[in-house]
């Protein structure tokens, strides 16, 4: 049974408390549900030389494969905006390799959410089968 949508959404504000974001100021915050239903907790991640920076769901994806985990069914990403924060071009990417069409619930600290397929914001994605 997949968790209910305001828990993972719980687990990415817990995570969104360990947000190493001294430049930007910016914390995000990512859990992601596996198929056995362990959930997997990012957290944005910067650094001083700024493209080193890592990305909370980029975080919780990267745990959770080197834990062993490579099929998921939820992920949830919070961060204090009114409107609410999308996962970033690069993490699209990479959720799509190592997730596919899973939903992916935005929220903010104000109780707003909204959950998307990750097809609808990554259409007509580059994948492994182009590379067959
Ligand atoms: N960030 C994320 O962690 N996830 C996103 O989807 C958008 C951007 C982080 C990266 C950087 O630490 C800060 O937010 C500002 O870009």
């Amino acid at each position: 049974m997949p968790l209910p949508e305001e828990q993972l959404i719980k687990a990415a504000a817990e995570a969104r408390e360990n947000a190493i974001a001294p430049y930007s100021k910016f914390r995000v915050g990512a859990a992601l549900e596996s198929v056995s239903g362990t959930v997997f907790r990012g957290c944005n991640v910067e650094n001083a030389s700024f493209g080193l920076t890592m990305c909370a769901e980029r975080v919780a994806i990267f745990k959770a494969l080197s834990e062993g985990a490579n099929e998921f069914s939820a992920l949830a990403v919070i961060a204090d905006t009114d409107r609410l924060t999308p996962p970033c071009g690069a993490c699209r990417q990479v959720i799509w390799e190592f997730c596919g069409d899973i939903p992916v619930t935005m929220a903010n600290l104000q109780g707003k959410s909204r959950t998307v397929m990750m097809s609808e914001i990554l259409p007509n994605a580059f994948d492994g089968s182009f590379l067959e």
